[in-house]
């Protein structure tokens, strides 16, 4: 399918989705977010692809939602559309592994994005930011939630407040990015983690990354009751008895999602 706004190729299981506004530095319009919740959509569908990875330009992942295409929305348009709202649930609503590759820019809904993927490897030029406190208003897709709980009170407060970015190593060393790699071997590093991981059950990646996103929702002991459950629930795949089974025969595993 045809995007006006992403590029997206499939290849050895892997859905590679790149945003693709330069001319704006990947601004989040509705076209592109609408389009980009159909390529996820479409990635979810296809039996072909074990996972996802997002990324944008080496300069921009993307640099917020369009300023232009906001600038004069009344509150009417806003809360009566629940703008970004509709999209933002279908892209959350994907149950294969997303990796966001971030390099350059990743802005205001730009950072919201990446923390809304499963993980975020970045480059050595990446910077990151909740910076619509200088537009007069705040962030909108989760910033205030999700950069919380990966940097802690303190840190997302000073960035929501002053608006400065956050470099590459600070994010590394704060716990918003798993993978800190130069520039060049950016795309390298994220699709051989992708290609890692679609080696794996499919069954227990789901499981995982459903166990992990409880861990935001709920308390700890009813986390921990779920996630044993559902490792519980994997002993009745055949997966499950292959994986122990190659482990002890001393060979790689094939998983075959049963
Ligand atoms: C629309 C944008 C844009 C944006 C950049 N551009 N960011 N257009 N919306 N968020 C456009 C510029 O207007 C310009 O086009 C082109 O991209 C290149 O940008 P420059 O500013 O010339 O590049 P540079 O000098 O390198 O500066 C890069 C930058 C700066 C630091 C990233 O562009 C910037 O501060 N952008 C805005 C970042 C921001 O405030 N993001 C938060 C948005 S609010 P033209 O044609 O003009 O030359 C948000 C709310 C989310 O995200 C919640 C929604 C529900």
């Amino acid at each position: 399918m045809a995007y006006e706004t992403l590029i997206v190729d499939v290849e050895d299981h892997v859905a590679l989705i790149k945003l693709n506004r330069p001319e704006a530095l990947n601004a989040l319009n509705s076209t592109l977010l609408g389009e980009l919740a159909d390529a996820l959509e479409a990635a979810e569908k296809n039996d072909k692809v074990r996972c996802i990875v997002l990324t944008g330009s080496e300069k921009a992942f993307a640099a917020g939602a369009d300023i232009k295409e906001m600038a004069d929305k009344s509150f009417v348009d806003m809360f009566g559309s629940d703008y970004f709202g509709a999209e933002t649930t279908r892209l959350l609503n994907n149950r294969k592994p997303i990796i966001a590759a971030v390099a350059g820019y990743a802005l205001g809904g730009g950072c919201e994005l990446a923390m809304m993927c499963d993980f975020i490897i970045c480059a050595d030029n990446a910077k990151f930011g909740q910076p619509e406190i200088n537009l007069g208003v705040i962030a909108g897709m989760g910033g205030s939630q999700r950069l919380t709980r990966f940097v802690g009170k303190s840190k997302s407060m000073d960035m929501h407040l002053t608006g400065r970015f956050m470099d590459a190593e600070e994010a590394e060393r704060s716990g918003l990015v798993s993978r800190l790699v130069p520039a060049k071997k950016l795309m390298d590093e994220a699709l051989s983690a992708a290609h890692k991981i679609a080696e794996k059950s499919q069954l227990a990646t789901k499981a995982a990354k459903e166990a992990v996103d409880r861990s935001y929702e709920t308390t700890l002991s009813e986390g921990l009751l779920y996630e044993r459950r559902l490792f519980h629930s994997l002993f009745a795949t055949e997966d499950q008895k292959e994986g122990m089974a190659a482990f002890q025969e001393k060979r790689e595993a094939q998983f075959r999602d049963k």
